[in-house]
This record gives structure tokens, C-alpha cells and sequence, in this order.
């Protein structure tokens, strides 16, 4: 690396002596990050600092947990004044109703909302309460497809060699983890994802026992991919036709794609929506919401959901703030994410084929991630486990932070844009991509 890390690696060597990979989460050690992580120690706007003092433009933003950015003023303000008179009370408060009132309002067939505090965690009341309402124990959920860690659907999700696959009519369930209850995974069904016909086969084998199709609908963790064209309208009607609940998984697509997420975007309904990441701008806030007569369940913990920290006053604060700037002018916020992530597509694009890379940007509007491949698209999992390199692409995004570019080094996951990022930081982004491929370095 052209600048110092020497911080960082000094803290990564303390870090292993406490922290299990010197880290909390998997994603943030050295299966991703190589030798060491640069530590981060401040962000603002589109920027972050590592604990060296270098500067980098961050693409990662949490995981797409920040439209507006780090450190928002307005963010900042909401929250100065939540620290100041009350984070947390696990009581009743006034800003919980007026969150779930702009929820309701921007995304199509909320009638009612639960708030937790993490993607995990909706999404698993989200399945419970599929299961309770409709009395029955099984659930379709996709390959490549990831909705969290609890047991019943960490299944399939993570890149493998295709040969552990199976056929397409009949998927190998490959648990994501060790210490997993394998009878949870017994009401779990495993189908590929953009093929109505597979969900139709899979329907009609457990006719009857089904109670939900869990999706994203966009796939986010497996690079980007995208919905085939009608595919999410063709699931819809295939599940109601069935009687079967549409969960919509938009932990990283709302707040994201559109105010009404991907319901909006490719004029779909669920039946519940999850929503994660991009709500609490930066604080965990995650909610999951759909029809009065499903949440109703929920009603005197019939299905049970409890929380502690759920609907917490400061991560409300902050998502009344970020749901209102999101909203305003129209939804112009999503015009801009959507211009910005569009310019970073099309520029890479464009420098692939000027460097004869072997390689595409793909992506849906403010997401996108780079396949270092020889095809022209890539349309599922077993397409990305098969044709694209992933340690390339690692080493590619390793060497963009000696040029102040921070990318995820993982090509499973994506990049985003935020609010804060301007049109300087594409095109000094690009000519970072261009200098990379230039000197060889990610081969
Ligand atoms: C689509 C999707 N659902 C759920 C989750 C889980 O969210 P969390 O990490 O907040 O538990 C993720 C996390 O990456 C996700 O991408």
C-alpha cells in the first residue's frame, strides 16, 4: 500500500488477542480483508478516515445502511437531542407512531408495522408470523438469497463450488453454518431463484403445507441481480393463487430503490415487507409491516415478538429524519441515488471495455457490483458461483484503498451510493479503477 496502515495493523494485532478474528462479524476479518482491516476511526458525508488519517470515498456505507451519508447535520442533531433527553424508555412514545406513519405512507400495503432492530431479526418474526397466521410449518426461500443468520433459513445463501449444487428440480440445502438445528431446516424449501417454473414444482410437491415465499427482490448478496423481467409479478400471482404469503425481503432495497422500494419499482405486493439497514440511517432500526389483518396476529403476543431495545426513541429520531428527507421534493432523493449509481455503472462499463477488462458492472439503479467474468450478465447463483472470479475481484478492491477508494473486497456483496456522494467522487473513483486495472494489480 502507497500509504501508511501501520495503525491499523498494530490495532489488529490487539484486536486478536480479544476479539474473535479481531473483529465482530466474519465480513469484517481477514476472509475479506486479507492480512489486516484498516480500522476506521471517523466519517463524514461520503467520506471515511482510517485510525492513519488516510481518506477514503466509501462505496460500502454500511452496507447501504446510510442514504444520507455519515454524519448527516440533521442526523446529528435529531440524535443530540434524543441523547439529551431520553435514548431509551421500552415504553410507548410518540415518535414510534409518527415512524410508523411514514412507513405507512410510503410503502405500499403497510397498514400496520412492528419495529425490531435488525434485518435478522424482522425477517424471522417475519416467518413466524407467515406460520402462525396461516397455520402451517414450511417455507420456500431462494438460493443465494440471504435474509440473516437464524437457523430456519441459513441455508443456500453463500457462494460454494458448483458441484455441491445438485440439480435445479431438486437443490442441494447446503447450511450456511455449523451448530445449526437440522430440523429447522426440515419446513425449509429450497428452489432457484428467477425460474417460475421452480417455484410452481416446488408448490405443487408440498401442496398444502406451505405458509410463505421469503424473497429479495433484488439480489443483493450475491453481487447484484436483478429480477428477470415480470418474474416478482409471476411469483405474486402464483403464490396467491396458492394462498401462500409473499414476504418481501427489502432490508437493502428500502430506503434504497424507490419510497415504496421494490414493490414500487417492479409494481408487485406482498404480503409482509421486512426493512433493515437504510431505515435507521446508521442505527439499528428494522421493521416489518404488511396487511392489519396479518400483523394482527402479532395482537397479545399470539405470535410473539418482544424486543427491548425495539422502536429505541434515538433510532426512531434518527429514522423520522431520514424517512422525511427521503420523502420530500417528490421522492427527488431517489432520482439523485439512482443518477449517481447509474454514472458509476456506466463509467466502469465504459473503462472495461476501454481496458479490455474482462469484466461487467451490474447493478439496478443506486446498487451495483463489478464481475470480474467473461459473460455479458449474470443472472443467479449458480451463474455467479460458476463463471465469476471472485478472488480477482477481492484483490481489485484491496488494491483501490491505496488510491482512497473504499470498496466491500467482498464480490458477493455491493456497492452503493448515498446522498453524499457527488459527481467528483464517481469520476475520482474511476480514474482510481482505471489505475488499478492499468498496472496490472488485481491479477
Ligand atoms: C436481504 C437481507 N436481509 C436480511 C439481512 C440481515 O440484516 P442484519 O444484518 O441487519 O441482521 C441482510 C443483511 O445483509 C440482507 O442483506
Amino acid at each position: 500500500m502507497a500509504n501508511s496502515t501501520e495503525r491499523s495493523k498494530e490495532l489488529f494485532e490487539r484486536a486478536l488477542r480479544v476479539l474473535v478474528e479481531g473483529g465482530s462479524s466474519p465480513s469484517r476479518g481477514p476472509a475479506n480483508y486479507g492480512e489486516y482491516p484498516l480500522f476506521i476511526e471517523r466519517g463524514e458525508g461520503a467520506w471515511i478516515w482510517d485510525v492513519d488519517g488516510n481518506r477514503y470515498i466509501d462505496w460500502m456505507m454500511a452496507y447501504g445502511a446510510l442514504p444520507l451519508g455519515h454524519a448527516h447535520p440533521l442526523i446529528v442533531e435529531a440524535l443530540t437531542e434524543a441523547a439529551s433527553t431520553g435514548t431509551l424508555f421500552a415504553a410507548a412514545t410518540e415518535v414510534e407512531v409518527e415512524v410508523a406513519e411514514l412507513i405507512s405512507g410510503l410503502v405500499p400495503g403497510a397498514e400496520k408495522v412492528r419495529f425490531a432492530n435488525t434485518g435478522t431479526e424482522a425477517t424471522m418474526a417475519a416467518i413466524r408470523l407467515a406460520r402462525g397466521y396461516t397455520g402451517r410449518p414450511r417455507f420456500i426461500k431462494f438460493e443465494g438469497h440471504y435474509h440473516g443468520w437464524y437457523d430456519d433459513y441459513l441455508v443456500s445463501a453463500h457462494p460454494q463450488p458448483t458441484v455441491v449444487f445438485g440439480h435445479p428440480n431438486d437443490p442441494v440445502k447446503i447450511p450456511d453454518s455449523s451448530g445449526l438445528n437440522r430440523k429447522a431446516l426440515e419446513d425449509t424449501i429450497v428452489v432457484p431463484w428467477n425460474d417460475l417454473e421452480a417455484i410452481e414444482r416446488a408448490i405443487s410437491n408440498y401442496r398444502g403445507s406451505i405458509a410463505a415465499v421469503i424473497t429479495e427482490g433484488i439480489m443483493a448478496n450475491i453481487g447484484v441481480i436483478p429480477p428477470g423481467e415480470d418474474y416478482l409479478q409471476g411469483l405474486r400471482e402464483i403464490t396467491r393463487a396458492n394462498d401462500i404469503l409473499l414476504i418481501l425481503d427489502e432490508t437493502v432495497t428500502g430506503c434504497r430503490i424507490a419510497r415504496g422500494g421494490c414493490q414500487e419499482l417492479f409494481d408487485v405486493d406482498a404480503d409482509i415487507v421486512t426493512m433493515g439497514k437504510g431505515l435507521g440511517a446508521g442505527f439499528p432500526v428494522a421493521a416489518f409491516a404488511g396487511r392489519a389483518e396479518i400483523m394482527e396476529a402479532l395482537a397479545w403476543g399470539g405470535v410473539l415478538h418482544y424486543g427491548t431495545q425495539n422502536a429505541s426513541r434515538a433510532g426512531m429520531f434518527a429514522a423520522r429524519v431520514n424517512l422525511t428527507e427521503l420523502a420530500k421534493d417528490d421522492g427527488a432523493a431517489f432520482t439523485r441515488l439512482w443518477e449517481v449509481g447509474e454514472k458509476f455503472t456506466s463509467g466502469l462499463n465504459q473503462i472495461f471495455s476501454e481496458t479490455g477488462t474482462s469484466a461487467i458492472a451490474q447493478g439496478v439503479g443506486p446498487m451495483l457490483q463489478i464481475f470480474f467474468t467473461d459473460r455479458p450478465e449474470i443472472t443467479d447463483f449458480r451463474d455467479f458461483c460458476t463463471h465469476v472470479d471472485r478472488g480477482r475481484y477481492q484483490r481489485f478492491a484491496l488494491s483501490l484503498f491505496a488510491h482512497g477508494v473504499y470498496m466491500t473486497p467482498s464480490s458477493a456483496l455491493h456497492s452503493v451510493a448515498s446522498l453524499a456522494h457527488t459527481d467528483e467522487d464517481v469520476a475520482v473513483t474511476l480514474e482510481a479503477v482505471r489505475l488499478v486495472l492499468q498496472s496490472g494489480m488485481e491479477e
